[in-house]
């Protein structure tokens, strides 16, 4: 039997390789990760080769078998990683070896590490993406949840972070669920192109063996095989697409969780994070901080940053494969390993959020949010928008000269500025009417925002009213 040590390129070399260089070159701390989906594409490989007849049925059997056994390795811990095995693809063919003996080195027929590697990450994150877009629909879920909770509550909206006009805080929430269903629909789409079968290609050329890449793509639920040998190997637009949805997935939630943090404060108090979800400050004892909303947003950096990474190592590279295609996986790890928990404890955050309903109806005070409402009334009456709109900024302006609220007006006052006020614009000026009458579609009425909650509600198999009826 050879030498474990050797390395299976060893023969076109006379000298040993420098250890820093083995350490430099290594990815195995790294790649081990894809240790199953490597295994799992060689048994499939193997089994094309042999129902090709390029393997004997004993040969196949015999290498399924011992594949089998350093998965089994691994999985407990047992299998022992050398530094000289350069990559997981080494160690899993070295191991092999040295357990079936010769036969094992057989498996790399009609193969390369180029499109092995390839095939390795395919597979991988073909997993990820599943259990991220259930993690999102699980986050979904949460927030669905709390806006069926909370339906009804109405809190400021927004614009230039001033007081604009009233909301209901459930339609606030359900924009993230827009946000999420478009995650959802990206990391998708992304699925289709990453699902092809880049087996076959070899190094970089194809293979002179008759081998059936639509048996082995059979084997491994690939519905398309790639087409182009080259591109095959060379290709990692399916990373960086990745990246990009998990970046916007990551900004997405950053500025939820910015959201959070700022309603969490005492100035505004529009909320409170459960204790779980919280941490103290090891001098102030009165503090409890909302940390894992800020490294949720703080960890949208470095998966923005990855994103950036990826393209700047494709870019300038020549076809086919380089080595500095190893540089992909870090980058990719650690952008699906800052993700998931993301996501993940984004909605364990809103499963246990509170919502201070009073201290949002303090806030619906004081602002003028329904001055957009007066004008639109106006309108009603004949008056031009922009008419109307100069009128109300008098009647604002007058009404804080006083220290007033618009409603707090008596007819008169608001008549010196708007002659055709009657006395129905006070119905008009109630924060509960600025709701209600916008019904326009996508909306913040209940009853659109309620149609869109349900039709979520629906998709996500959740029983809606009936199931939270009464716990607000
Ligand atoms: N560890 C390598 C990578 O991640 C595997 C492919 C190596 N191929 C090669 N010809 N050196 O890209």
């Amino acid at each position: 039997m050879a030498d474990t040590k050797e390395k299976p390129w060893q023969g076109r070399f006379a000298g040993r390789t420098e250890t820093s260089v083995e350490e430099f070159t290594s990815s195995l701390h790294f790649d081990r990760r894809l240790y199953r989906y490597d295994i799992a594409g060689s048994i499939a490989h193997a089994r094309m080769l042999g129902q090709q007849g390029i393997l004997t049925a004993d040969e196949v059997e015999a290498i399924v078998q011992g594949l089998a056994r350093v998965q089994e390795d691994i999985d407990r811990g047992a299998f022992v990683f050398e530094a000289a095995d350069e990559d997981i693809h080494m160690a899993v063919e070295r191991r092999l070896i040295a357990l079936i003996g010769d036969v094992g080195r057989k498996l790399h027929t009609a193969r390369s590490r180029n499109d092995q590697v390839a095939l390795d990450i395919r597979l991988y994150l073909r997993e990820q993406i599943q259990e991220l877009l259930a993690a999102l629909t699980e986050l979904r879920r949460a927030g669905a949840r709390l806006a069926r909770r909370y339906f009804g509550v109405i809190m400021p909206g927004y614009t230039h972070l001033q007081r604009a006009q009233p909301v209901l805080f459930s339609h606030h929430l359900l924009a993230y669920d827009e946000m999420w269903q478009r995650d959802q629909g990206r990391l998708q789409d992304g699925l289709k192109r990453l699902n092809v079968l880049p087996l076959g290609a070899a190094a970089l050329a194809g293979t002179t063996f008759p081998i059936d890449p639509a048996l082995t793509a059979e084997f491994l639920h690939f519905p398309a095989i790639q087409r182009n040998s080259l591109d095959a190997v060379a290709d990692r637009d399916f990373v960086v697409e990745f990246a990009a949805a998990a970046s916007l997935i990551m900004v997405h939630l950053s500025r939820l969780a910015e959201e959070l943090i700022l309603w969490s404060t005492a100035e505004f108090g529009f909320i409170e994070i459960a204790d779980a979800y919280c941490t103290g400050s090891s001098i102030m004892p009165q503090k409890k901080n909302p940390d894992v909303a800020e490294l949720i947003r703080g960890k949208s950096g470095r998966v923005i940053g990855h994103l950036t990474g990826l393209l700047v190592t494709l870019k300038g590279l020549p076809l086919a494969y380089n080595r500095d295609l190893q540089e992909d996986k870090e980058p990719l790890f650690d952008v699906v390993e800052t993700v998931l928990p993301c996501v993940r404890l984004m909605a364990g955050v809103l499963a246990n959020l509170t919502v201070k309903k009073e201290n949002m109806a303090r806030a619906l005070r004081g602002g003028f949010l329904t001055a957009t409402d007066m004008a639109d009334y106006l309108v009603t009456k004949g008056v031009p928008f922009r008419t109307a709109h100069a009128q109300v900024g008098q009647t604002v302006r007058y009404a804080e000269s006083k220290g007033q609220e618009l409603a707090e007006l008596t007819l008169a006052e608001i008549r010196q500025f708007a002659p055709v006020v009657e006395a129905d614009l006070f119905h008009w000026l109630t924060v509960e009417q600025s709701v209600q009458r916008r019904t326009s579609p996508g909306g913040t009425a209940p009853e659109r925002v309620g149609a869109v909650l349900a039709a979520v509600e629906a998709e996500l198999g959740l029983a809606g009213r009936e199931e939270e009826t009464g716990q607000s």
